[in-house]
């Protein structure tokens, strides 16, 4: 029979995949940034990356509360993610559609670390980690406040920008 697996051992996995998932945006951040065609985009990817270091170290924090060694595991959701954002560089590069697809990568990432925040938070308050709860909600609302502020840059600017004029 397989050995029995618990909550604690999912909320350990997902946090290596979220560990190794930050790690690749923190390398995939000033990438955007140096595509991005506006200021206020090359601005707001330069912003994120820096929180995102930030938040490594949150999840490092995490993985002493629970006696673990911070330790990623590849997490192919994100290298899919990137994978599309690097696609998007290269084929839009030089056009006038490019921040506005920048943006909606940017936007895929954000949701998928809202995605897993919201589970490792639930997961941490079922197990007792009360010291985990504010590390990782902090961060919640970090890529939360992202991806609405990547919202307002394509509403406000790059997805006009990216239409052909009439
Ligand atoms: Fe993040
Ligand atoms: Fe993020």
């Amino acid at each position: 029979m397989a050995t029995e697996k618990t909550l604690n051992d999912l909320f350990l996995d997902t946090l290596k995949d979220i560990y190794y998932a930050e790690k690749q945006i923190l390398k995939a951040l000033p990438m955007m940034a140096r595509a991005a065609q506006s200021e206020e985009g090359k601005a707001g990817f330069l912003q994120h990356r820096d929180e995102t270091q930030a938040q490594v170290e949150r999840l490092e924090q995490v993985f002493e509360i629970i006696g673990k060694p911070a330790r990623g595991k590849t997490c192919e959701a994100i290298q899919g993610i990137i994978a599309e954002a690097d696609e998007i560089m290269e084929e839009f590069k030089g056009t006038i559609a490019l921040d506005a697809g920048l943006i909606s990568s940017a936007q895929a990432v954000e949701h998928y670390e809202i995605a897993r925040y919201g589970t490792l938070i639930a997961w941490a308050k079922q197990l007792g980690l009360k010291d985990a709860v504010p590390l990782l909600q902090a961060t919640l609302a970090e890529e939360e406040a992202t991806d609405k502020k990547l919202t307002q840059i394509a509403e406000a600017s790059a997805n006009a920008k990216g239409k052909r004029a009439a």
